[in-house]
């Protein structure tokens, strides 16, 4: 707005009146003693100091006015610009010690304060389980096999086996994902036990296989004391030339002595799944009261219900059927599988009554696992 070469009357120039320029200069003032932080007093700054601020846009208009009154009127607006410059750094001053006031109050440190009680995390008792499980295989020779929680309907279901119309396909128990089938288009599902893993770990590997495979594994359960919709198995696989069943007791009763104490019996119990022939149920004689508290007249016990017999989970030798879906010669090789709960273990094993406590996060229930990491 570069006036100067017109001709002015200096009583029209409004922003230059000393009253104007007074109440420019007031507001100013007025704004700047009530911005209560930093922050508004930056955009105070620039309302009534900065370039487009009404005492700047007046300052150019001094060009103007007459030589005569020019002087006058850039004292004036000298004077009112200085005492805003003035006012603002002072308002700054007094508003970075509050600032700095309130972060030493607001960001004190109790150096007092008992630093080795805050409560740290630990690993989920069900996490340390199924570890120190799969530990006593390893411990044996066996490898960690993985596979995927989401998993493809033919690993599920067909390559261990199923019928196209095994009563475990439908919806009420599985969790498909995509297109559940049982025809040609396998479809997507939450993998309902470890035993996919078997299939993968026998395309992935070279032969001998010796692998257990610890993971989640999904069922559409409401969850109830003794149901859950997401549990962990422990699924064990062999698969070596001349393997039979006897290995396979072998090796549950380690199992048995590495995670329950030497000398207790088991037993197996006729049963059937698709992908073992035969398949049987495995107890374990129970590790707290080794049978006694069946005998007549004899304290109840709480890890085997009085029963003598914990169960342990589901076992056979691998079905030919299973070798061939993964294109081993039945008749060279030979296998054995099982399938353990975890949280049933943990259910005998710690006399925890209730699955739900093991998913809640309830640290009361956790807390007496210990803090291992
Ligand atoms: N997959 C079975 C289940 O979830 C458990 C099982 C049984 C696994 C027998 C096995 C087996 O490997 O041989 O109920």
């Amino acid at each position: 707005m570069s006036a100067s070469k017109q001709s002015y009357d200096p009583v029209e120039v409004t922003p230059l009146h000393p009253e104007e320029v007074a109440r420019m200069r007031d507001e100013a003032l007025g704004a700047i003693a009530k911005a209560a932080d930093l922050d508004e007093l930056k955009h105070v700054r620039i309302a009534h100091a900065g370039d487009r601020s009404p005492l700047a846009l007046a300052n150019r208009e001094i060009g103007a006015l007459p030589p005569a009154a020019r002087a006058d009127a850039g004292k004036r607006v000298g004077a009112a610009r200085a005492a805003i410059a003035e006012a603002l750094r002072a308002r700054e001053t007094e508003l970075e010690e509050e600032r700095d006031r309130r972060a030493l109050a607001e960001e004190a440190v109790d150096v007092t304060l008992p630093w080795d009680r805050a409560p740290r995390g630990a690993r989920h008792p069900l996490t340390t389980l199924q570890e120190r499980m799969a530990d006593v295989f390893v411990a044996m020779g066996f490898e960690i096999a993985e596979g995927p929680e989401v998993e493809a309907e033919w690993f599920n279901f067909d390559a261990l086996n199923f019928e196209p119309d095994h009563p475990a396909r439908t919806m009420q128990d599985t969790l498909f994902v995509a297109g559940a089938s049982g025809g040609e288009d396998s479809g997507v599902l939450l993998r309902t036990h470890t035993s996919p893993v078997q299939v993968r770990a026998l395309l992935a590997r070279p032969l001998p296989v010796y692998v257990v495979c610890p993971g989640k594994v999904f069922r559409s359960d409401e969850p109830d004391a003794t149901h859950s919709p997401v549990f962990h198995q422990l699924e064990g696989l062999v698969v070596d030339e001349g393997i039979t069943m006897a290995h396979l007791r072998g090796a549950i009763d380690a199992f048995i002595a590495g995670m329950f104490g030497e000398g207790l019996a088991t037993r197996f119990r006729p049963s059937y799944f698709p992908f073992t022939e035969p398949s049987a149920e495995v107890d374990m004689q129970c590790f707290a009261c080794r049978g006694a508290s069946v005998e007549p007249g004899a304290p109840p016990c709480r890890a085997c219900k009085s029963e003598g017999w914990i169960e342990l989970g589901g076992c056979g030798v691998v079905n030919p059927w299973v070798l061939v879906s993964a294109g081993i010669d039945p008749e060279r090789y030979s296998g054995w599988a099982f399938g353990l709960g975890v949280e049933r273990t943990l259910m005998f094993r710690h006399g925890a009554e209730d699955m739900r406590d093991m998913f809640e996060g309830d640290i009361r229930f956790t807390l007496p696992f210990g803090m291992e990491v």
